[in-house]
């Protein structure tokens, strides 16, 4: 079904069009969140039809203010309190007992729910007018790059969701940051800005979901499906000098100089710029008709970590 899509730099307009029941997508600092309000169930089918997501991969909850949490979870540990404490509003998810109040259709049917607090000010304005705490994926159709831009929500949401929120393109460019609390030990189910080592010094007993236990029992369900993954293969590379190009129509993104004789290139200066550019290189990659697209692989410290993930996530070996 086509519909009129709504593009509006107003947060007003946004947030009476999601309550009344729409489906509306919204500037996050991570990446851009395609938004329905939890207690609007037809907003909810909707939303999971215009992504052709599965109805099996749980969403996350957003939050305009801390307070909140407590409207969502049912139980808040010390270490997710903790979490809370340095890190909301920010570029944090936690997984925590679910509240009731939350429907099984946001949750994939599991007791425990994914709560965030963006810091994006559009964002939390957004969520401060909704009428009650908004489920928001990433913008982008399922298994595609997220949407770190409005004009790349258009791109793949246009004609399937009744609103677009115009902002800034996201000033981290990769999902949040997921800790899993609802347990007896935290877990950190996906790497993403806030860094394991922060999580660390505020948290020290987080650990990381071992490969074969991940296969065995996806802790975070949305992992076992392909993600972030352009129509270009991806190939990816520590020693970029070692490059032998075969393709004429192969791209690079990395922080070491590019290979010659590369159509289309981009080097980065830091780890954070590498984050914010990835999936807007990999996107413009498609509309180019690249057919390779080198990326180097960063060290697994700090943002590496994630980047390191999602690179991993895009070439299909994770
Ligand atoms: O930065 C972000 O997190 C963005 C912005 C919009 O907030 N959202 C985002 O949502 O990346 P999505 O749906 O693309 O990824 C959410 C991930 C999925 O892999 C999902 O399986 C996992 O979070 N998740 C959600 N609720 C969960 C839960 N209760 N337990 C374990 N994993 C959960
Ligand atoms: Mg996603």
């Amino acid at each position: 079904m086509i519909m009129q899509t709504t593009l509006t730099d107003s947060v007003e307009e946004a947030a009476a069009i999601l309550n009344s029941g729409g489906v509306v997508a919204f500037p996050t600092e991570t990446v851009y969140g395609l938004g329905a309000g939890i207690c609007h169930s037809e907003a909810l089918l909707k939303l999971f039809r215009a992504k052709g997501r599965p109805s099996d991969n749980p969403l996350i909850v957003h939050i305009g203010s801390i307070g909140q949490v407590a409207e969502v979870a049912a139980e808040v540990n010390v270490q997710a309190e903790r979490l809370i404490e340095s890190f909301f509003p920010g570029p944090l998810t936690l997984v925590l007992k679910k509240n009731p109040s939350v429907p099984y259709s946001v949750t994939a049917g599991l007791e425990t729910v994914g709560v965030r607090c963006p810091a994006n000010p559009i964002a939390r304005e957004f969520l401060r007018l909704a009428c009650c705490p908004v489920a928001a994926p990433s913008a982008n159709l399922s298994g595609l790059p997220s949407a770190t831009s409005w004009e790349a929500v258009y791109e793949d949401l246009a004609g399937k969701i009744d609103c677009l929120l115009r902002g800034k393109p996201s000033t981290i460019g990769l999902e949040s940051t997921i800790v899993d609390c609802s347990g007896t030990k935290p877990i950190l189910l996906r790497a993403g800005a806030i860094t394991l080592e922060q999580l660390r010094e505020v948290v020290p007993e987080i650990t990381t979901i071992a490969v074969s236990e991940a296969e065995e029992r996806p802790k975070c369900p949305g992992l076992k499906y392909p993600h972030y993954a352009p129509r270009a293969s991806i190939v990816l590379c520590t020693e970029v000098e070692k490059i032998d190009l075969k393709e004429s129509s192969a791209a690079y993104i990395g922080m070491s100089e590019p290979p010659q004789g590369i159509f289309l290139h981009k080097v980065c200066l830091t780890l954070e710029e590498y984050g914010r550019e990835l999936f807007g290189f990999f996107r413009l990659c498609d509309t180019e008709g690249i057919g390779v697209i080198y990326c180097e692989l960063p060290s697994d410290e700090g943002l590496g970590r994630a980047i390191r993930d999602r690179l991993m996530r895009a070439a299909g070996l994770a």
